[in-house]
């Protein structure tokens, strides 16, 4: 009888326990697989803390970054916004238990990783000379690096054959890039002048573009095949263009759209190349371009109040030279400013956009919005 007693008091016990883990997200059971996992790739738009472990000049994990971030109570994270970014916002839209950790966090080890993983660095560009004057950040051919070392993780964890179902119909993979390598590669006054003039803008572009085909590509020999990539922001109207070319409220600075335009064109052609090329594979196109620049334009029916002015910098008209940090200026309402710091959108602008690219239509998603590819 004391046996017995002993027996379902343990069992009774793990019961709770598991139910407990479960609950904090440290255990995977199989109804949480079922939910799936994004894998991100990308720059400070969706960094998520990678940066925080290099030595490196792009850092965001000083207040008020984060203030907003329900998660960390409100401290920085070193997400370079104010709360939640795309990436985090669409793998909640999408049912998945937590938040894709940052690849390099300590805590990013057994099966949490299954829930996803991000690979995602401020400054970080498809080239490899993008955001050296950052010193350190993980490039886009280091984030795919640092996937297959994922990827053998998950071998072992649900061994090959598994893996493999998991990754192939289980899997979303996003990549927001290319700001940088406009930003801050080949538009750097000085640094790169001399690329600049060896190189004209469709030369950099095709480079940029027979770099990122390579990069997907080893993501599908990887056993990728739900992709969904980013084109790249209207660059001439963020705050910081808009503060050192000293435009007015509403203009934008023409160069750094004209680069984004033609690099997003040829962007469109690569994805149906890809469709067409590889057996298995969608590839989604996400219309960054023209969702930011409806929320620049139209700002005032989504309930902003400006789209020109950073809600947390310093410097000039619109607060745009110096990045956020513990001595920045902030505004009284972050929920009334399309953008955050001098470069990227507040949490407002991000929940916006996530919205379009989880349920929204062709106009800003194509093929299908995120929730079909999932499905799929
Ligand atoms: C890692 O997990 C521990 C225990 O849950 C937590 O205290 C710590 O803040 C986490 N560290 C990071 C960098 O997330
Ligand atoms: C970029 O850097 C990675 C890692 O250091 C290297 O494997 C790759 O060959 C480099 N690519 C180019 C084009 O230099
Ligand atoms: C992944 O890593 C292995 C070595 O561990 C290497 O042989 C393979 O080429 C890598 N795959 C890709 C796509 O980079």
């Amino acid at each position: 009888m004391k046996a017995m007693e002993i027996k379902l008091y343990y069992i009774l016990a793990l019961v709770v326990l598991v139910i407990n883990l479960s609950s904090y997200g440290i255990c995977q059971t199989k109804e949480d697989l079922g939910k799936g996992a994004s894998f991100i790739f990308g720059d400070s738009l969706v960094d998520a803390g990678n940066n925080n472990y290099l030595q490196t000049l792009s850092r965001a994990n000083i207040p008020p970054n984060g203030i907003d971030f329900k998660a960390s109570g409100g401290n920085p994270t070193g997400r370079y916004t104010n709360g939640r970014t795309i990436g985090d916002i669409i793998g909640e839209g999408l049912g998945q238990p937590h938040y894709a950790m940052p690849f390099l966090s300590p805590n990013t080890t057994g099966r949490t990783i299954l829930s996803g993983v991000n690979y995602a660095s401020g400054g970080g560009g498809i080239m490899n000379a993008t955001g050296r004057i950052f010193v350190n950040r993980l490039s886009m051919d280091i984030q795919v690096d640092y996937f297959n070392i994922t990827r053998k993780q998950i071998d072992k964890l649900l061994g090959p054959s598994k893996a493999k179902d998991y990754l192939k119909r289980k899997s979303i993979f996003s990549v927001t890039i290319g700001s940088n390598d406009f930003l801050n590669n080949y538009l750097l006054p000085v640094i790169s002048v001399g690329a600049r003039i060896s190189q004209s803008p469709d030369a950099f572009v095709d480079d940029m573009l027979n770099h990122l085909r390579g990069q997907l590509t080893r993501l599908y020999q990887l056993d990728a095949r739900k992709f969904v990539i980013g084109n790249v922001g209207p660059l001439g109207c963020i705050p910081y263009q808009k503060t050192i070319n000293q435009l007015d409220e509403n203009e934008c600075v023409e160069l750094p759209n004209k680069l984004a335009l033609q690099y997003n064109a040829r962007l469109k052609d690569l994805v149906q190349e890809l469709n067409e090329n590889l057996p298995g594979a969608t590839f989604v196109h996400a219309n960054v371009y023209d969702l930011v620049m409806e929320l620049i334009i139209n700002y005032a029916k989504y309930g902003f109040t400006t789209s020109s002015k950073a809600c947390c910098g310093n410097g000039g008209q619109f607060a745009g030279i110096i990045p956020c940090g513990p001595t920045s200026s902030m505004c009284s309402d972050r929920n009334k400013h399309v953008f955050w710091d001098p470069y990227h959108p507040s949490e407002a602008a991000n929940l916006i956009v996530a919205k379009q690219l989880l349920d929204g239509d062709t106009k800003y998603i194509s093929p299908m919005n995120l929730r079909k590819l999932r499905d799929l």
